[in-house]
């Protein structure tokens, strides 16, 4: 068998490690994987790539492991998890372009995936990587979409899985995936950044495999949103990618797929990134537009889109990285911009739940201040399933959302049971 040299690197002391169940260096950073290009350079292609696209089982059927040699070369066929996974759509619709002001528009809903969300793509290489490692637990915290993720991976896999969830603060769609998986569910008496504290101090202390963005796997997995949409385009970069910012994972793993794309000769140009947060959970922002090289936690974060409802996000120094090399921006938009594009996007038939909608949103609001053109390309990540969140849905076409005036209320007609009543609701 061929040998192949993959470490963990940290990024602020440059320490490397071999591939063992660590999650941060010792002096605190975060950990890179660092593929082994020389292999690489010798082993891919468009065309390897390309030809594994009429497989339909996994390990290549899926839309992650197609990229194998860039996601995950240690693993073996085995100790693959996949359901499979990743294969979402690109759609194009008149009333998003409209909407935003752009001419060529795209939204890639990773809400497509197995359990509803993206989270599917970094998960399907966490579990394997945790098979391969032989541990027998796993856990992480969440807003909601990792841990139903976990939850059916880790019982695909015959592992234990815990997660980590802020008490009510989760969406029901979500919550209930994880009852049904089979996760021990832990409610923690505070927020994410609470839950996301404690579930890094168990893991270390109980021998259990954190599975959160933090975990360097997940972000090698969440890279193939972005390989994939370069296939389906042709190997051929848009101008810009806008997705969804919460505990900036994504956007993590979107800056280390261009510059390894970049470095393999795949792609001439860098899509630039827009990482868009809520205004009530916006710390990357505040750093961003501040100019400040630290990231301030914000205390008591507070948005409808739960997903991304994060007042420290654990990656933030991986997504400046990848903001600063794609020469992107940060921006932040209020829960009445995400509300209303997330209104537009289900009326063109695609459908998300709200923190998705930023996506969009910010797009938009970068196109109205002159950031984006009006011819140029993007693809804006639709992160999640509209059916992972119906309340706030609901709510929002019923107008009962505090704070938000609905552009697009669109609340059912209560009818007496006769013709009569039909032709006069219909006209
Ligand atoms: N969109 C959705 C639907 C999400 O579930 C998340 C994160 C994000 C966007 C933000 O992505 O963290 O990579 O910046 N959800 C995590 C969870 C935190 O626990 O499910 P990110």
């Amino acid at each position: 068998m061929e040998k192949i040299k993959v470490s963990l690197k940290c990024m602020d002391c440059g320490k490397e490690y071999a591939p063992v169940a660590i999650y941060r260096c010792g002096c605190g950073g975060l950990l890179d994987v660092v593929p082994d290009m020389e292999y690489l350079k010798k082993k891919v292609s468009k065309g390897l790539f390309d030809s594994r696209l009429k497989e339909r089982t996994a390990p290549y059927g899926s839309g992650i492991w197609r990229f194998r040699e860039l996601v995950h070369p240690l693993v073996s066929d085995t100790d693959i998890v996949s359901r499979p996974e990743g294969n979402t759509n690109l759609y194009a619709h008149k009333k998003v372009e409209n909407y935003m002001g752009v001419d060529s528009v795209y939204l890639k809903h990773e809400g497509e995936n197995p359990t509803g969300s993206f989270k599917d793509r970094g998960m399907t290489v966490g579990m394997s990587e945790a098979k391969r490692l032989g541990m027998k637990k796993v856990a992480c915290a969440s807003t909601g979409n990792t841990s139903a993720s976990m939850a059916a991976y880790a019982s695909m896999a015959g592992l234990k899985s815990i997660v980590f969830i802020p008490e009510g603060e989760i969406a029901f769609g979500k919550l209930s995936q994880a009852l049904a998986y089979g996760s021990q569910v832990i409610q923690v008496k505070g927020n994410f950044d609470d839950a996301m504290s404690l579930v890094q101090e168990s893991s270390t202390a109980l021998g259990i495999y954190l599975l959160n963005s933090i975990n360097p796997w997940r972000v090698e997995g969440q890279k193939s949103i972005m390989f994939e949409m370069l296939q389906q385009l042709s190997w051929k970069s848009p101008d810009w990618v806008t997705v969804p910012a919460g505990n900036l994972g994504n956007t993590s793993a979107f800056g280390k797929a261009f510059e390894e794309m970049k470095e393999l000769g795949f792609i001439e140009e860098v899509p630039k990134i827009a990482a868009i947060q809520a205004h009530g959970a916006n710390p990357f922002y505040s750093m961003w537009k501040g100019m400040r090289s630290e990231l301030s936690s914000v205390k008591h974060p507070k948005t409808i889109a739960t997903a991304i409802k994060i007042g420290n996000p654990v990656s933030w120094k991986k997504a400046l990285r990848a903001i600063k090399y794609t020469n992107g921006v940060v921006e932040e938009v209020s829960d009445q911009e995400i509300m209303d594009a997330k209104a537009v996007i289900d009326s063109s038939g695609v459908g998300c739940e709200p923190a998705s909608a930023a996506s969009v949103a910010g797009a938009k609001k970068l196109r109205d201040a002159g950031v984006i053109g009006k011819k140029e390309e993007v693809v804006c990540i639709i992160t999640g399933n509209i059916l992972k969140d119906p309340d706030a849905t609901i709510n929002y076409h019923f107008s009962r959302i505090e704070g938000i005036k609905p552009a697009w209320p669109n609340k059912p007609t209560v009818i007496e049971p006769n013709l009569e009543a039909v032709r006069k609701v219909i006209g």
